[in-house]
Order: C-alpha cells, then sequence, then structure tokens
C-alpha cells in the first residue's frame, strides 16, 4: 500500500496544531515539511522553530524536504527539531556521500531530491546509502503547481534499478500528486505519494487521505 504524506506548505498556518491533530488521526503516513531558504529555490517557508513545535505533537513521521543550499550545515539541528527523514537536494550538495553518512550518524532517515531536469542515473553510484529517493515531479519552490509528465519515466528506471539490486529504498514523488494521477503514477513503481494542495484545497482533506490510501496497484501484475 502507499504511503501518503501530506505537505503541510498548503496547510493554514493560523491552525497548525489543529492541522497536525486531524492529521495524526487521518490515514496520513508521515508529515511533509518543506523547508525554503530564498536561495536554493525563490521562495521562503519555514524552519527549526516550526519543526519543532510540530514535533512536540506529532507521533508520525517528519518528513523534511530541504530545499536548502548547505544543507550540511543544518543536519544536527534539524534532528535535534525532530526530523525523522531529511532529505537534501542533489543539487545542493557538493560532497552527497558525506552528507547521507551524516544523516544517518544522527540517527535518521538519509533521503535525496532530484529536480525535474536531474537524471536518476546520477543517484546510481550512492543509491545504496539512500532510505529514500524524492523525484521532484514540479520545479521545486512552490505549492499547487502542474505535475511534470516526464517523472514517469524517472519513476520507472528508478524502479527497475532499485529492484534489481534488492534495496528497500523508496521512491517519493513530490509535487502536483493528486486523486487525477495517483494510480499512474503508483503503477509507475512509486511508494510515497506526497500531496500538499490536493489534500489542503479540498473541502474533504482527510477523505482525499483516504481515497489516496485505497488506491492499490498491482505492479507485478503485467
Ligand atoms: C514544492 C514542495 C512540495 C509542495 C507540493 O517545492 O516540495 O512538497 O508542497 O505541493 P503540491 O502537492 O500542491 O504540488
Ligand atoms: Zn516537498
Amino acid at each position: 500500500m502507499a504511503l501518503i504524506a501530506p505537505s503541510l506548505l498548503s496547510c493554514d498556518f493560523l491552525r497548525i496544531g489543529e492541522e497536525i491533530q486531524w492529521l495524526e488521526s487521518s490515514e496520513a503516513d508521515w508529515h511533509h515539511l518543506d523547508v525554503m531558504d530564498g536561495r536554493f529555490v525563490p521562495n521562503l517557508s519555514f524552519g527549526l522553530p516550526v519543526i519543532a513545535a510540530i514535533h512536540r505533537m506529532a507521533q508520525k513521521p517528519l518528513d523534511v524536504h530541504l530545499m536548502i543550499v548547505e544543507p550540511e550545515k543544518y543536519l544536527a539541528e534539524f534532528r535535534k527539531a525532530g526530523a525523522d527523514h531529511i532529505t537534501v537536494h542533489l543539487e545542493a550538495c557538493t560532497h552527497l556521500h558525506r552528507t547521507l553518512q551524516q544523516i544517518h550518524e544522527l540517527g535518521a532517515k538519509a533521503g535525496v531530491a532530484i529536480n525535474p531536469h536531474t537524471p536518476v542515473s546520477l543517484l546510481y553510484d550512492v543509491l545504496e546509502q539512500v532510505d529514500i529517493v524524492c523525484l521532484m515531479s514540479v520545479n521545486p519552490g512552490f505549492g499547487g503547481q502542474k505535475f511534470i509528465y516526464r517523472t514517469l519515466e524517472k519513476i520507472s528506471m528508478l524502479r527497475q534499478e532499485i529492484d534489481a539490486r534488492n534495496l528497500s529504498t523508496l521512491i517519493e514523488i513530490d509535487g502536483g500528486v493528486g486523486l487525477q494521477n495517483a494510480e499512474t503514477i503508483l503503477k509507475a513503481g512509486a511508494d510515497v505519494l506526497v500531496a500538499g494542495n490536493a489534500v489542503f484545497a479540498d473541502s474533504n482533506p482527510a477523505g482525499v487521505i483516504s481515497q489516496l490510501k485505497r488506491i492499490s496497484v498491482n505492479r507485478f501484475a503485467f
């Protein structure tokens, strides 16, 4: 069954405690938290104090997506704030292998995100060290954008590579995911769906999460 990670970027920040509360009792699996620095991406979001506050209330894993330059400088701080998964961008890391080691030494799961223009093959030399590959299906920086369909080919290529090596690395898809395309994305081989706008802009957000959760795909049927 797919894992669902609602992105809090689209939540009502005035009511963030209540948002976490209903998400905790929903079928969501992780809380996806988008950190932006105005340098790696042309937008700013939230940082350590907000994550620490969410951590005080949340039981579900905090899936922290760092859209920042030099993420290695802040790994220990994000871990201390409560990040269970720390995802860095390949494009922001000069020494990705070392950064992944540091994330593991801090006791967190290590994720690597890649932008739409980055080929999945650039991950192959570190794949054994990666717990979660986050394939960006929009250009990072904003919620509510349109899914880039080329991502489907990237998902299948990565799925084959992960299966061929017998790894348990999860494939997470981030950007423009919703009920209209979730089944196609899962069929291509994804494990985790991030959804911001599709969840929070709906009048029944918990219902959208259950519907996403209920999409069942038999990857091995053909
Ligand atoms: C975009 C963020 C996403 C974003 C997804 O830079 O990484 O997590 O919140 O939002 P939707 O689902 O609205 O595209
Ligand atoms: Zn994200």
